[in-house]
Order: C-alpha cells, then sequence, then structure tokens
C-alpha cells in the first residue's frame, strides 16, 4: 500500500484554496505569462513557488542562485521571501524582459542580477571571482541538459549546509 498521499484535482482545489496566499503581484505575473500560451507551462505553479518562499524563510536564506528564469515568478517569489542577492542565469531577453518589469514593480528589481549567457557561463564567473562556498540556496529549473553542470557547479558555490532545488527532481 502507498504511504504518500496522491495530488488529485480535489485536493490540489483545498490546497490552493487554503494553504498559501499568492501576493497581488505574482498573481498578475502569472496571468501575463498565461497570455504567451503553451510557452507559459513553463512557469512554476503558485503553490512551489509559496513552498519555495517558505523555505527561504525557513533557512533565512539571502545568497540565492537560479538556473532558468523564464518570466521571472520564481526569482520573485524568492524575493519577496527575503533574498537579497539573487543571481539568475537564463538566454532569453523576450522572456527575462517580462520578470524585469514585475520585479520593478514589486520593488526588489535591485536584488536581481540576470545573465543571459546562460548557466555553465555565470557557474565560471561566479567561481573565477571568488565567490565559491557564499550561496545559501540554488535552484535548477532550466535547460535539461545543463543539469549536471548546474548540480556540480551550485555544489561549488554553496555554502555548507546550503540547499539546491531540483525542478524536476526525476526522469519523465
Ligand atoms: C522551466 S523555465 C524556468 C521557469 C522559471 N523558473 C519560473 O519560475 O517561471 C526554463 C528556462 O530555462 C532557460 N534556459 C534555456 N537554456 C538555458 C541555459 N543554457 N542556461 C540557463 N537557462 C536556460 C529558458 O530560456 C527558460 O526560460
Amino acid at each position: 500500500m502507498g504511504k504518500t498521499i496522491g495530488i488529485t484535482g480535489a485536493l490540489y482545489d483545498y490546497y490552493a484554496a487554503h494553504a498559501y496566499r499568492e501576493p497581488e503581484v505574482l498573481k498578475e505575473l502569472r496571468e501575463e505569462t498565461a497570455r504567451l500560451g503553451g510557452e507559459s507551462a513553463m512557469q512554476i505553479g503558485p503553490e512551489q513557488g509559496a513552498f519555495m518562499g517558505l523555505l527561504v524563510k525557513l533557512m533565512g536564506a539571502k545568497r540565492m542562485l537560479e538556473f532558468g528564469t523564464f518570466t521571472g515568478y520564481s526569482s520573485l517569489a524568492m524575493a519577496l521571501a527575503g533574498a537579497t542577492r539573487i543571481t539568475c542565469a537564463d538566454v532569453s531577453k523576450e522572456w527575462t524582459d517580462i520578470g524585469r518589469k514585475y520585479w520593478q514593480k514589486a520593488g526588489v528589481a535591485d536584488r536581481i542580477d540576470l545573465h543571459l549567457d546562460g548557466g555553465k557561463a555565470v557557474i565560471d564567473r561566479l567561481l573565477a571571482n571568488g565567490e565559491a562556498g557564499t550561496f545559501d540556496l540554488a535552484f535548477i529549473d532550466a535547460d535539461k541538459t545543463g543539469y549536471d553542470t548546474y548540480y556540480e557547479g551550485s555544489l561549488k558555490l554553496l555554502r555548507q549546509g546550503g540547499l539546491i532545488l531540483i525542478d524536476p527532481a526525476f526522469a519523465r
């Protein structure tokens, strides 16, 4: 017999209605991203943003790495939870420009350091700058072929006791 609870539609609806409150600015960003069509499926869900925000608060995480920013939902959720420096890696100006708009609207744009030359280049630059062991948390949510590189790079860049979040964490 299984020992975990599957998320049925009814359970998800109950959870969405009662387990967290999505800030208005995140809701607006989600609605604008939805207008992109099929690509919007890349965005994390609001319950995931709330959970990641909880982890940021519980850890007192301030310095974060993000591989895969898209329209900025996860980075904004983490900034609103208290992260003060989020180094983001992506390759799309078009998608991250949407994020910038909402980071500015939420008053957290100065906490987000966006790089558009991809995750590997960002890791190499941070290591060359002597930033190994200085980050609290890494979120890996980018091109799947890069996950080994982002994971190994995060191991070097995180402090002892730091946390790596991987989306998805299983093979489909
Ligand atoms: C699943 S989405 C990220 C979703 C985002 N975390 C959110 O909260 O909405 C994946 C992102 O990875 C980006 N990406 C693709 N290749 C990349 C690379 N080499 N380095 C970093 N990001 C990359 C894509 O442009 C896309 O924005």
